[in-house]
């Protein structure tokens, strides 16, 4: 009876291998059954992606914990895939994220309409309002920051601090109303949230051991506390957004514990991103002093206009050299993957003229991480921060990059792309100018240790958005003289 068992394993690795077809892309399945390459994928992400490409070109697929992955790495194809949502659905695999990071299932029409009312709400005068109220806490957050040794340099963490006064100020401006008794401490909130973050890649790998999946539910719960009163009441002006947001899951039947889960993600979704693209912005100025100076100069300029008339941080900036920074500092540090799930087979038209059938029920990814951001086709030297890559010499903003003699749509993703690109992008945007200038212009800011260098970046976050340090990078600052 010996034999049967080696005859069995030959049966099951015949039954969950798969062939590819004639018109398919590489199929590429890792040596350990179902789970494919899912080990070396969650460890580093690039160093995968890039192997696999030397191997198969600009499109393949991989197994990965049971799903298969077609992975599209040539950014002059994008568009076939951003442009077919009809074939290439997003919401099944949000839906994926949202039970496994925030334990929550929605009703299925339920994100779309709220993706409609926000985008409507982060426009026009409902986004002034929102960039004005969100100076305002920026503003007094800083300042408080400082009220016990005024003249002293204070030494604190870059992440830390940009983490914390911009996740604290955009916690207050759309979910906490205003500061006071009945309200949550902001940095309580903050505390627990980046508790949870740190635990928010495993959570969506599934990778979580035993005590880090308890770990994971006692923060969880604190969480879901902290914001069960959020936006329950449009009392402050300034949360009118998860104000309506509430109502709208009510109107659907939401129950007030989904609902609580719920402000959770949207509590990711609009604080998780900004303050880590606000500390690399940051760093990468401290660690090029060529830099740091081009934006001080253009800040300046606009702080002189500032003493002559209405205050400048309530109106539209004009700051190219700040874009440009911006701009590069993302190219280097923004990593999200722009998943798809193929709902019915597809014929991927490639802007070489190849085509590939995508199978129904497999995933399609793209990684703009690797191409465009760092591919060293586009960009001379793609791992060196160049603070200017983004302007022409006449200061205008340069949107003209190539690659193999064609001039490219996307040249950076950071914000994703199409129907299911950032809401927040201009708020955000906002939120990290305001907070460098404040930052620039009010206070004397410096490295703790004049040569130290960035520190690296946690590989285990690569696909989740914006990057994050391993470590911190150690800084003081302290108010002007000249100010105040
Ligand atoms: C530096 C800051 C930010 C970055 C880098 C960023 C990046 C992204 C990316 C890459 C996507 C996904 C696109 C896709 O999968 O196709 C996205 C979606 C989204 N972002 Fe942001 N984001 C930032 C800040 C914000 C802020 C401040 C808000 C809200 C105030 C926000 C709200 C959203 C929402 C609601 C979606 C989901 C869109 C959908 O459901 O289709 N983001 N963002
Ligand atoms: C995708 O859509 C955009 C705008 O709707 C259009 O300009 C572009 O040609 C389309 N590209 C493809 C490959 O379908
Ligand atoms: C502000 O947002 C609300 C709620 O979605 C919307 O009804 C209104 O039209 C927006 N106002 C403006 C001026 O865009
Ligand atoms: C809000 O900030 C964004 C980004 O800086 C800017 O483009 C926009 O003009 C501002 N909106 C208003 C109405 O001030
Ligand atoms: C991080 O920042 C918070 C305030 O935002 C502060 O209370 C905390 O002490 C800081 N932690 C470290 C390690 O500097
Ligand atoms: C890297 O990120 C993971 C997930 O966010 C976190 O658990 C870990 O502590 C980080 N490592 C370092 C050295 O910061």
């Amino acid at each position: 009876m010996i034999w049967i068992f080696p005859l069995l394993v030959l049966l099951y690795l015949t039954l969950t291998r798969r062939w590819r077809s004639k018109n398919e892309p590489p199929l590429d399945q890792g040596l350990i059954p179902w789970l494919g390459h899912a080990l070396e994928f969650g460890k580093d992400v690039p160093k995968f992606i890039n192997r696999m490409k030397l191997k198969h070109g600009n499109i393949f697929t991989v197994r990965v914990a049971g799903r298969y992955v077609t992975l599209l790495l040539d950014p002059h194809s994008y568009d076939a895939v951003i442009n077919d949502s009809d074939s290439l659905d997003f919401s099944p695999y949000a839906q994926v994220l949202m039970r496994r990071i925030f334990n929550l299932e929605l009703p299925l029409q339920q994100p779309a309409k709220a993706k409609a009312m926000m985008t409507r709400h982060f426009l026009g005068m409902n986004l002034s309002t929102l960039n004005s109220t969100m100076s305002r806490h920026l503003r007094s957050l800083l300042k408080s920051e400082m009220l016990h040794n005024q003249r002293n340099w204070k030494e604190e963490g870059l992440f830390n601090l940009s983490y914390g006064l911009l996740f604290k100020a955009g916690y207050l401006t759309l979910f906490g109303g205003e500061q006071n008794n009945n309200k949550p401490d902001p940095s309580k909130v903050y505390e627990e949230y980046r508790k949870f973050d740190d635990l928010l890649c495993k959570l969506a790998r599934g990778t979580l051991k035993a005590e880090e999946k308890k770990a994971a539910q006692t923060v969880q719960t604190r969480l879901w506390e902290l914001l069960a009163p959020a936006g329950l009441t449009d009392d402050s002006g300034s949360d009118t957004w998860l104000h309506a947001y509430r109502q709208l899951l009510q109107e659907d039947g939401v129950d007030e514990e989904t609902q609580r889960k719920a402000m959770l993600m949207q509590l990711w979704a609009s604080q998780g991103n900004v303050g880590p693209a606000a500390f690399w912005l940051l760093g990468y100025l401290l660690t090029n002093p060529e830099a740091l100076v081009a934006v001080k100069r253009e800040f300046g300029q606009l702080s002189q206009m500032e003493d002559s008339g209405t205050p400048l941080l309530d109106r539209p900036m004009n700051t190219p050299v700040f874009d440009s920074v911006l701009e590069e500092t993302l190219r280097l540090t923004a990593a999200p993957f722009i998943t798809r799930e193929v709902v019915q087979d597809k014929i991927l038209s490639m802007a070489d003229g190849q085509e590939y059938l995508l199978r129904k029920g497999d995933r399609v990814c793209l990684f703009p991480f690797i191409s465009p951001q760092m591919d060293p086709e586009i960009y001379r030297e793609p791992q060196k921060f160049k603070y200017d890559r983004f302007m022409n010499k006449d200061g205008s903003v340069k949107k003209d990059f190539y690659k193999g003699g064609k001039r490219l749509k996307y040249y950076t993703m950071p914000w994703g792309a199409g129907a299911n690109g950032c809401v927040g992008k201009q708020f955000a945007i906002n939120a990290i100018r305001k907070f460098v200038y404040m930052l620039l212009t009010n206070y004397d800011l410096e490295l703790c240790e004049p040569n130290a260098q960035m520190p690296e970046i946690n590989a285990s976050r690569y696909g989740f958005g914006m990057l994050q340090p391993e470590g911190d990078l150690l800084i003081r600052y302290k108010p002007r003289n000249t100010q105040q």
